[in-house]
């Protein structure tokens, strides 16, 4: 039997065509290669370009996340920095993201999908530009909180919207190019700072990133609103162009037949409403993935690259650094893996998969550094096994928590809570990844090489919950994920 949560009404559908009255505009100009027959390959090219505007974001999420690193060797010595100063500039970013994504939440329904990543975009161009010519450090932690909150925007509203224009065919791999956007951004970010730092460029570092923010804001403009949230607002014949863009006439009919279906089923759910019987299922998928993405470890990799690679034995300034812009770039790499299989064997196989392979690097990265010598391992080795399996770990993170976690975040709500549910889960997201940046230096301190196994034993947790909790999302409307929440609310383990 169905079951229906508090704040849900009872299934009732309506035939398409009636009801809502039209209003407003999608804000586009209709490209003229577009070819409703089946393939649609103008529509195809056309939802590519469109996902592909929104994922600069994730640019500048991944440059702006990553650039610090090496532009604070000049930044401390220009201001003189003591060690609590050196803090809040690295970390105004993450917690300028947590608020972001709060605040992402509430535009995303207030104003649109497309004019929160609009927003983001000009928060991006002021941040670059106020960090490039801060004359103090007060005035550098305020731009890297403007760009940080740019950030938690972003990764609310960038891949919500791509997943909400996409086919659910294509959906996968569409919003994957959000993460394939961060992890350019990240081997951009140490590139640039390798390049810049013979001449102690520091605010050319952190201006770069005006350029990304200038496209994201202009690319943005002449693209179509998300039907989803001009059907939310009433405004459905701006829907019905949006759509008519991207899909086949009966695919248009059948898509806003069954978003009206979902909105009426479902109140717009209040911050409060997210923790009712009905949506809290999702929330703690979203939630639970978006944690467990960040406490297995990527980032003590990602912002600590030089210095565990001159621990690990490559002690040449240079050295550590070719590798960590290999690891940048094996990471850009992989993330294709994701975007060419997501769709084909779907989510779940590609998460599980991903978190085995984190975890064997893991537990052997602790081991050879932990009890190397006592089970016969050269040390002379011990460096080169260290860097393969901080490969192989990122090679696995990039094909599944990495694109995975931002993609279903995206897809696993009701319409009416999506921006909301999205918000709090990316809010997690910040958080841990705030805790465990936080947290590292202190933990490898006390743990030594053990710390690799407590983000093994994390791995493990996060592959019995998506066992356990996760559902399978491959193929399915954004519409059937919703019921599917009403309908069985707890995942069944295996459960497609
Ligand atoms: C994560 C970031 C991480 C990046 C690495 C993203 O999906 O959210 O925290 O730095 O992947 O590629």
């Amino acid at each position: 039997m169905e079951q229906i949560s508090p704040g849900y009404k009872s299934a009732r559908l309506r035939p398409a065509g009636n009801g809502l009255t039209a209003t407003g505009s999608p804000g586009t100009s209709q490209p003229k290669c577009i070819d409703h027959q089946n393939g649609h390959p103008g529509a195809t090219l056309y939802i590519t370009m469109i996902a592909g505007v929104a994922a600069l974001g994730g640019l500048l999420f991944g440059f702006d996340t990553g650039v610090i690193a090496g532009a604070m060797l000049f930044i401390v010595p220009a201001f003189h920095l003591g060690a609590a100063e050196q803090g809040l500039v690295v970390s105004a970013v993450t917690f300028g993201a947590l608020f972001g994504a709060l605040a992402g939440g509430t535009s995303s329904d207030a104003i649109g999908r497309r004019w929160t990543n609009i927003v983001a975009g000009i928060s991006f161009i002021m941040g670059s530009a106020v960090s490039a010519l801060a004359p103090n450090v007060d005035i550098l932690i305020l731009s890297r909180l403007i760009i940080g909150l740019a950030i938690g925007l972003t990764s609310v509203a960038a891949p919500m919207y791509i997943a909400e224009l996409a086919p659910a065919r294509h959906r996968g791999r569409l919003v994957s190019l959000f993460q394939l956007a961060i992890t350019t951004g990240i081997l951009a970010a140490y590139i640039v700072d390798r390049a810049l730092a013979p001449d102690h460029a520091w605010r050319w570092m952190l201006g770069l990133a005006f350029i990304p923010g200038a496209l994201l804001v202009l690319g943005m403009i002449p693209l179509p609103e998300s039907p989803r949230w001009l059907l939310k607002t009433g405004a459905e014949q701006a829907a019905r162009q949006v759509l008519s863009l991207l899909r086949s006439p009966e695919e248009v009919e059948t898509d806003v037949q069954q978003i009206r279906d979902d909105l009426e089923q479902n109140t717009q759910a209040a911050w409060t409403d997210l923790l009712m019987p009905g949506l809290r299922p999702a929330l703690l998928v979203g939630i639970g993935l978006a944690v467990f993405q960040q406490v297995t470890g990527i980032n003590t990799i990602i912002y600590y690259a030089p210095e565990i690679f001159q621990k690990a034995g490559l002690d040449k300034d240079t050295t550590a650094l070719a590798a960590t812009i290999g690891i940048g770039a094996i990471n850009v790499l992989s993330t294709l893996i994701a975007i060419w299989l997501v769709d084909r064997v779907g989510r779940k196989p590609l998460l599980l998969a991903g978190l085995a392979g984190m975890i064997v690097s893991l537990v052997a990265l602790g081991t050879a550094q932990r009890f190397g010598s006592k089970i016969g391992v050269n040390p002379q080795w011990v460096g080169p096994i260290a860097v393969g399996f901080i490969g192989l770990y990122i090679v696995c993170f990039a094909f599944s928590l990495g694109p995975i976690v931002w993609l279903m975040i995206s897809e696993i709500f009701p319409n009416q809570a999506r921006a909301r549910a999205v918000a709090i889960s990316t809010a997690a997201n910040w958080m841990a990844n705030f805790l465990v940046s936080l947290s590292f230096p202190v933990l490898l301190a006390l743990m030594g090489p053990s710390l690799c196994f407590l983000y093994a034993a994390m791995g493990v947790a996060a592959s019995i919950f998506i066992i356990g909790y996760v559902p399978e999302t491959k193929g399915k409307s954004l519409e059937d994920l919703s019921r599917q929440w009403r309908t069985q609310p707890v995942a069944i383990p295996g459960r497609q």
